[in-house]
């Protein structure tokens, strides 16, 4: 009785045996052939900001952020400004829970460098510089930020500040007040129109 258990045992591990060998015999096929492209189809490759006043001021806008191969080129508008630079940074956390903005934390900065302006070698991966407002408040926003993936910050912010980012201050450039915060989201790609 014992002697024939163990056979069945030891039949049942070798099919075991057997089936986990094939299974990863599959696994590895079906990652030879298809497995690169099949990653890159779920990369997001654009991305889209409203931005929302903090309390106290009407500064609203909008953009959308574009893979590219050399980085992240970042377009659009913002609005209800005052005439002048403005600090424009991603900040790590997607959080507007915090009615002054804070809730969004410090710059996205995964390297652990200084802040900076967005041409030194050594920054924060969010600094983005200043965006520039004319006389009617409005900035028009066309910024490349080289070696930035967008999936990276996916989920995390825009802030706008009420001053200028001198570039150089620490721990963020002494750009002031947060006037308005915007979570990065993944934009909906248009499809061609049907008919
Ligand atoms: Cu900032
Ligand atoms: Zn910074």
């Amino acid at each position: 009785m014992l002697k024939k258990m163990t056979t069945l045992g030891m039949t049942f591990c070798a099919l075991v045996g057997m089936s986990l060998i094939s299974t990863s015999a599959h696994a590895a096929d079906d990652h030879k052939h298809g497995d690169h492209d099949h990653a890159h189809a779920h990369m997001p490759t654009e991305g889209v900001v409203i931005l929302r006043s903090t309390k106290g001021n009407k500064v609203r806008g909008r953009l959308v952020l574009k893979q590219v191969k050399s980085g992240v080129r970042v377009t659009g508008r913002v609005n209800n400004l005052t005439p002048g630079e403005h600090g424009f940074h991603i900040h790590e956390f997607g959080d507007l829970r915090a009615t002054d903005g804070k809730s969004a934390g410090g710059h996205f900065n995964p390297d652990g460098h200084d802040h900076g302006s967005p041409d030194a070698e050594h920054r924060h991966a969010g600094d983005l510089g200043n965006i520039t407002a004319d006389s009617e408040g409005v900035a028009k926003v066309d910024i490349l930020q080289k070696g930035l993936k967008l999936h990276f910050v996916i989920g995390r912010s825009i802030v706008v500040h009420a001053g200028k980012d001198d570039l150089k201050s620490q721990p963020s450039g002494d750009a002031g007040p947060r006037v308005a915060v915007g979570v990065i989201g993944i934009a909906q790609m248009k499809k061609p129109a049907k008919k």
